[in-house]
């Protein structure tokens, strides 16, 4: 079974969000389908044929921290995967990867999968050597690594239409898991994401290493959504 994350970054209001959960709800999948809304939003899901994510957790376990959400909180909201690490996060939120690590620990603590976002930001650079180091300032300090997924998102390649080579994102999904399973002695997913469309999916889904997607700009509009879906059920 493949994962299908949704990612809807800070977009839609109430109204837009109710007529989206509509939708979804009746979006059939062999595959798990999961849902990232904004915080305010989370509790209008319901977890029924998809599973509620959130995009982002506390590094705090609780307290007063205005504006913080805690993990405690969102698992009392039945959100079972929480996006760690974005891109956009490190990027205009200056989130350090020891900030990103002490939420995968609270996460896990909390039963909710963390899925660790890593990614190289120029298509040019040596990518292996910007996700090695990534993956192992976030991981070092992680206590159960096989209970955690992990996204690989070139930064150049997220809302620009662009994808990585097939080849290349081949290579770099099989360096992450071995580079996992040998260095912690783990088996984790790895999902791609970065302007996946039902243009490119077809493509996508040749890479067999592949165990899912993180979607972004093309899960905000529920019809080019439920295309992926179902370009998904055929593999
Ligand atoms: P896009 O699909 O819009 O490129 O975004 C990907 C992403 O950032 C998902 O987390």
């Amino acid at each position: 079974m493949k994962l299908i994350i949704s990612n809807l970054k800070m977009n839609m209001t109430l109204p837009e969000v109710i007529e989206y959960e509509q939708e979804l709800s009746k979006v059939n999948s062999t595959n798990e389908i999961v849902v990232c809304p904004s915080y305010p939003f989370i509790s209008y899901f319901k977890n029924n044929n998809y599973k509620v994510g959130s995009q982002n957790v506390s590094e705090v376990v609780e307290g007063s921290l205005t504006g913080e959400v805690s993990a405690k909180q969102l698992k009392s909201l039945n959100v079972k995967y929480t996006i760690v690490g974005h891109s956009e996060r490190h990027k205009y939120l200056s989130e350090t990867n020891e900030q990103v690590s002490k939420k995968v620990n609270i996460l896990l603590k909390n039963d909710i999968i963390p899925v660790i976002c890593i990614g190289e930001d120029t298509s040019l650079a040596n990518n292996v050597e910007t996700i090695e180091k990534e993956l192992i300032e976030i991981l070092d300090n992680v206590d159960n690594i096989s209970n955690t997924i992990i996204a690989y998102e070139p930064v150049w390649a997220i809302g620009t239409g662009v994808i990585p080579d097939i080849d290349s994102i081949k290579r770099t999904i099989k360096y992450i898991k071995n580079l996992i399973i040998n260095r912690y002695n783990a088996k984790v997913k790895v999902l791609y994401g970065g302007s996946v469309n039902p243009t490119n999916i077809d493509l996508l889904n040749e890479i067999e290493e592949i165990d899912g997607y993180l979607l972004g700009e093309a899960s905000l509009d529920i019809k080019k959504f439920k295309e992926i879906v179902e370009k998904m059920e055929v593999i």
